[in-house]
C-alpha cells in the first residue's frame, strides 16, 4: 500500500520533471519574435533580451552599399544599407541586378545568430531617380505648385512599387522643407515657402507607406504591405530656414518661428504615421540640429511621441564638428545622446562602431539610450513584415518605368507648368495658342536635354545633362 502510493507520487514526481524540462526546452527553442502571431511589443522584448551589445550597435549602423557585402553584413550584424546618390549595383542596372544585390546583402543579415533582417533605404525623391529605366516624377516645388495632394499620393503610391520593383523597402523622402530664401540650392526639394501647401503634400507619406487603417494609434510607424515602402520626413527640422539661403548653414528664428514655419508638417507625417524622420545637417540659433537634444528627444520623440526611429543624414555626425571628423568620438557621443537612432555614416563603420562600443562600454552613453534606439528600429522592421518577408523576388520588377507610372507622371507634369508671364500685355496674351499654328519653337538648353530637365537627384546625386536615362518613347 504503502509503496504502491511512493510510487504512484514517484511517477507523478517524474511526471512533473519531464513536464518542466520539456517546457523548457520549448521556450528555448520558440523564438518568441520569430511568430508573427505574437504582439510586437512581446516580440520586440524577446528579441532585445536575445541581443548583445554588438548586436544592438549593428543594428543603429547605417552603411553604404559600396563597402557592403554578405560577409559585412554578418560580421557587423549591420541593421541597414543605403544607396547614395548614384550609388548603384552597375551603370544601367536592371530591375533584377538590384534585387540580386539587395538580397545578397540580406541573406548576410539572415545568416547572423538571431537572423534580423537589414532594410535596405535610397533617396527616391522624384521617383526611385537613382535607378536606370525608373519613371522620373517632377521635383517637389513643381508638386508644389500643382496645389494637388491627391496627385502627390498616387506618385507616391507609385514610386513605392518602383521601389520595391528593385527590392528597396526604404525611401528617404519626403523632404518638408519650407524653403523660405530661394537662393537656397535644394529649393527645388521643397514642396514650397508656405507651411500650409507643405503639410498639404505630406499626402505623399500615405502614397508610399499606404493609408493607416481605422483607429490605428497615431504616431505609430506604419507600412502597409509589400508594396509599400519606409517613408522618411526630413530634413528636421529648419532645414529651409537657413541664414541667406546657405546650405546646411543656421536657422535664426525663435520658437515661434520654429513652430509656426518649419514643424507644423511634421505634425501631419506623424500623424499620417511616418516611420522615419531624418535630422538636418543645419543648425537652430547655433545648436547643430545633430547634436540637438531638445529638439529630437524633447520634442520629437517625448513631445510628439513619435514612435519610429530617427535617422542621421549622410556623414551628419563628422559635420557636428567644424571641420567635419575633427573630434569623432565626440560627435557620437553627442548624435547619439540627442536621440538619434540609426546613423547613415556612411563608410568607415568601424570607426563608429568602435566609438560607440567604448562611449557605451565606459558610461558615456546609457544602455537606456542603446535599447530606445534599438527598439524603435525593431519596432519599424517588426510592423513591416521584415521577418515574414525579407528577400524580394522579380514578381515586382514589372513596375520599374511602367506605362501608367510614366503617363501619371506626364499628367504630373503637365500640372507643374507654372506661367510667368503671358505675352506682352493682357490684351496681348499668347496663350491659349491657335490650334491652328503648325509649328511650335521650343528653345534653349534644356529644351531637348532629358538630363537637365530632370534637374538634380536623377541617376546622380546632382543629376546630369544629356541621355542619362530612358525617354518614355522614341518619337512615333
Ligand atoms: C554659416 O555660413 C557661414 C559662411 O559660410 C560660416 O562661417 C558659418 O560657420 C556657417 N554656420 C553654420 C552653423 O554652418
Ligand atoms: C574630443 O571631445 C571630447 C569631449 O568633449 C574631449 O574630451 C576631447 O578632448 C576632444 N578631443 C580632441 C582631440 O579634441
Ligand atoms: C577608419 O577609421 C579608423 C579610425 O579613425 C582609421 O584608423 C581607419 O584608417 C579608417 N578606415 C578607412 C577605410 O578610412
Ligand atoms: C524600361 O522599362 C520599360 C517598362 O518596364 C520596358 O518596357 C523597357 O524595355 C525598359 N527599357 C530599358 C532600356 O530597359
Ligand atoms: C538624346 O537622344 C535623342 C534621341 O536619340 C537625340 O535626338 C538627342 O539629341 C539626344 N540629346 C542629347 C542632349 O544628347
Amino acid at each position: 500500500m504503502l509503496s504502491r502510493k511512493m510510487a504512484k507520487s514517484r511517477s507523478f514526481l517524474i511526471g512533473i520533471l519531464v513536464l518542466s524540462c520539456w517546457t523548457a526546452i520549448a521556450n528555448a527553442e520558440r523564438m518568441i519574435y520569430k511568430d508573427p502571431k505574437i504582439p510586437i511589443n512581446h516580440r520586440i522584448k524577446d528579441l532585445m533580451n536575445r541581443m548583445t551589445l554588438e548586436e544592438k550597435i549593428g543594428q543603429m549602423t547605417q552603411i553604404d552599399r559600396s563597402v557592403a557585402s554578405t560577409e559585412v553584413m554578418k560580421k557587423y550584424y549591420i541593421g541597414s544599407v543605403l544607396s547614395g546618390g548614384g550609388s548603384v549595383p552597375a551603370p544601367q542596372a536592371s530591375a533584377e541586378t538590384w534585387v540580386d544585390m539587395v538580397n545578397d546583402f540580406q541573406k548576410g543579415s539572415l545568416s547572423t545568430r538571431l537572423g534580423i533582417p537589414m532594410i535596405y533605404g535610397i533617396d527616391a525623391v522624384h521617383g526611385n531617380n537613382n535607378v536606370y529605366n525608373a519613371t522620373i516624377f517632377p521635383h517637389n516645388i513643381g508638386l508644389g505648385a500643382t496645389r494637388d495632394p491627391v496627385l502627390v499620393k498616387k506618385i507616391g503610391a507609385a514610386t513605392a512599387l518602383e521601389v520595391r520593383a528593385t527590392g528597396i523597402t526604404y525611401a528617404f523622402a519626403p523632404c518638408i522643407a519650407v524653403c523660405r530664401d530661394p537662393r537656397w540650392g535644394r529649393c527645388y526639394e521643397s514642396y514650397s515657402e508656405d507651411p500650409a501647401i507643405v503639410q498639404a503634400m505630406t499626402e505623399l507619406v500615405p502614397g508610399l507607406q499606404g493609408d493607416l487603417p481605422a483607429n490605428f494609434r497615431k504616431g505609430v510607424p506604419y507600412v502597409g504591405g509589400k508594396e509599400k515602402v519606409l517613408a522618411c520626413a526630413k530634413h528636421f527640422v529648419g532645414d529651409g530656414g537657413t541664414t541667406k539661403g546657405i546650405n546646411e548653414n543656421n536657422t535664426v528664428t525663435n520658437w515661434h518661428g520654429l513652430l509656426n514655419i518649419h514643424m507644423p508638417a511634421y505634425y501631419d507625417t506623424i500623424i499620417k504615421g511616418v516611420s522615419t524622420v531624418m535630422v538636418s545637417y543645419s543648425s537652430w540659433n547655433g545648436v547643430k540640429m545633430h547634436a540637438n537634444r531638445e529638439l529630437v528627444t524633447g520634442f520629437l520623440k517625448n513631445k510628439l511621441r513619435f514612435r519610429g526611429f530617427v535617422i542621421s543624414d549622410w556623414q551628419g555626425l563628422d559635420r557636428i564638428t567644424s571641420p567635419p571628423h575633427a573630434n569623432y568620438t565626440y560627435s557620437i557621443l553627442e548624435g547619439v545622446d540627442a536621440g538619434i537612432d540609426m546613423l547613415m555614416i556612411p563608410y568607415n563603420y568601424t570607426e563608429f562602431i568602435d566609438g560607440l562600443t567604448f562611449l557605451v562600454k565606459n558610461n558615456f552613453i546609457p544602455m537606456s539610450r542603446i535599447d530606445d534606439a534599438v527598439k524603435r528600429i525593431l519596432r519599424v522592421k517588426f510592423m513591416m513584415g521584415l521577418f515574414e518577408n525579407p528577400l524580394a523576388d522579380y514578381s515586382m520588377t514589372k513596375y520599374l518605368g511602367s506605362q501608367e507610372h510614366r503617363e501619371l507622371a506626364r499628367e504630373a507634369v503637365r500640372r507643374t507648368l507654372v506661367l510667368l508671364k503671358n505675352g506682352g500685355s493682357s490684351d496681348k496674351a499668347l496663350i491659349p495658342l491657335s490650334k491652328k499654328s503648325p509649328k511650335i519653337l521650343v528653345a534653349g538648353t534644356h529644351a531637348d536635354n532629358i538630363g537637365n530637365q530632370c534637374g538634380g537627384w536623377t541617376i546622380q546625386w546632382q543629376g546630369q545633362t544629356g541621355n542619362i536615362t530612358v525617354p518614355r518613347f522614341l518619337r512615333p
